[in-house]
């Protein structure tokens, strides 16, 4: 029954989700597949109550009969359940997996993977850690082995090359988590409740967008474009809005690979302050620094005040280990301590060990990674200049990945045949905060070895010739699916 606090969707909310139907076929059906569509990628709950028959018609400017067919559709579909005369919830169909879960999994066929930027990490580099966190481990295993703030010798490490990038920071102002997207969610969770609102960049993270909009917390989006940030809309966002918190990746930006200068860091803390807003940092990729020096941390900058930052062990070594953390205040830790026992108790011991055994090595291994990495970046570009001379993009100053300009809004299209070609890549739309934008994007990772790089472009060109309309000067595609 509605006012026992489940989740629901409210009927204008989900017709401004949905498009007006176009095309072939009957309305109903158009509408069914997008509430569908919207509930594998997440932007549409699961367990979540829709509205009326009537209210959904009313705010789609349609019949309820229309409506009434767009429900049986979806249930007909697994996408709904319904309990007569109590109402409809969304389900996920049988064999179906949502969105966030699929874009992490491989994929079954010898497919080229491209939706994924993510390292693995060198088999000699792993034995020598492996090698070293084993006796370590032994040590450990006389004792409990619960560490709600993480291990201290690795906290300790983690505060340590802090303070060494210039931010001093002591053990007790980090938290060890399960990767980064653990360190967001626990901090979604400590510092926003329902409804609160919280200012993302779009493009953004995928993940985090996800995380966010679990959190039932509604985003407030400013853009990033090849450009970088436009700091005016920052500013006049943060004043006008005034969210609770603001998650920003300034480092080498993720799909974009933007880096924020210094002075426009200063202008978003000191607008931040003003407002009263958590500035929540992602440094995941701060230290994929390919063109110029690794940037300081954003929090040790003059007028930052509440300031969180995250980081994680996944991008310059390995996201399996599933290592990351929190750097705030010691309070601000001990109290999301509490949050993570509610959570997971503690990370895993052996993980952790690994991870301190990488870090005290890793100033060798990290310049060796970016160095492959630069040299991968240079296949792919070459390739993509060669086979695709149409396509642009904005040479990164760092990251893992290109954003690719493909001059039409057919990267969907792109994608899906790709896929049939071998390639999994993941079209810009997925970075969006709303669905239909970035369509005209492609985020291609250049973390891949460069032969591998190579034919994947190659199959990419393939899907071109294809079937797509390619105009003879630029090859640009124009689709006509
Ligand atoms: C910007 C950003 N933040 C967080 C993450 C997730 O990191 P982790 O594997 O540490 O949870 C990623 C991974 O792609 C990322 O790109």
């Amino acid at each position: 029954m509605v006012g026992t606090g489940e989740p629901v969707m409210g009927s204008r909310r989900l017709a401004g989700l949905l498009a007006s139907p176009e095309g072939p076929g009957p309305a109903y059906r158009h509408w069914a597949e997008a509430i569908g569509a919207l509930i594998l990628d997440g932007r549409v709950g699961l367990h979540v109550r829709l509205p009326a028959e009537r209210e959904l018609a009313a705010a789609l400017g349609t019949s309820r009969t229309t409506v009434t067919a767009v429900y049986d559709l979806l249930r007909a579909n697994g996408f709904a359940r319904s309990r007569r005369g109590a109402g409809t919830w969304t389900a996920l169909p049988e064999g179906r997996a949502p969105r966030a879960v699929r874009r992490l999994l491989g994929s079954d066929e010898a497919a080229i993977d491209l939706a994924r930027a993510a390292p693995g990490i060198p088999e000699d580099v792993l034995a020598e850690a492996l090698a070293l966190a084993g006796p370590r481990l032994a040590e450990h295993a006389r004792t409990p082995g619960y560490h709600p703030f993480g291990l201290p010798e690795l906290r300790a490490l983690v505060a340590e090359r802090f303070t060494a990038r210039g931010l001093a920071t002591t053990p007790e102002q980090v938290l060890i988590t399960s990767g980064a997207q653990h360190a967001l969610t626990l901090v979604l969770g400590l510092l926003a409740g329902p409804g609160d609102r919280v200012m993302v960049e779009n493009p953004s993270y995928p993940n985090a967008l996800e995380a966010i909009r679990r959190a039932r917390l509604r985003t407030v989006s400013v853009p990033v474009t090849d450009e970088g940030w436009d700091v005016e809309i920052v500013e006049s966002t943060l004043r006008q809005v005034v969210p609770q918190l603001a998650y920003l990746i300034p480092d080498f930006h993720n799909p974009t690979g933007c880096l924020m200068p210094p002075e426009e860091r200063a202008r978003v803390l000191a607008a931040a302050a003003r407002s009263g807003t958590w500035l929540v940092v992602d440094e995941t990729m701060a230290e994929l620094a390919l063109d110029v020096a690794a940037p300081p941390p954003m929090a040790s900058m003059a007028g930052a005040g509440q300031v969180v930052t995250i980081g994680s062990m996944s991008k310059t070594h390995w996201g399996g280990l599933r290592v990351g953390w929190v750097r705030a205040s010691a309070r601000l830790v001990r109290e999301l301590a509490a949050q993570r026992v509610a959570v997971d108790m503690g990370g895993s011991v052996l993980d952790q060990l690994v991870a301190l055994a990488l870090l005290e090595r890793s100033g060798g291994s990290l310049a060796e990674r970016l160095s492959v990495l630069r040299e991968r970046r240079a296949v792919l570009m070459a390739a993509l200049g060669e086979q695709v001379p149409g396509w642009t993009w904005r040479v990164p100053p760092g990251g893992l990945s290109l954003w690719v300009d493909v001059g039409a809004p057919v990267a969907s299209v792109l994608a899906e045949r790709a896929l049939g070609r071998g390639v999994r890549i993941e079209s810009g739309g997925c970075f969006g905060t709303d669905p239909g934008v970035f369509e005209q994007r492609l985020r291609v990772p250049f973390s891949l070895p460069g032969e591998v790089l190579r034919e994947a472009v190659q199959r990419l060109a393939g899907v071109l010739d294809g079937g797509a309309v390619v105009s003879a000067a630029d090859r640009r595609v124009h689709w006509i699916a």
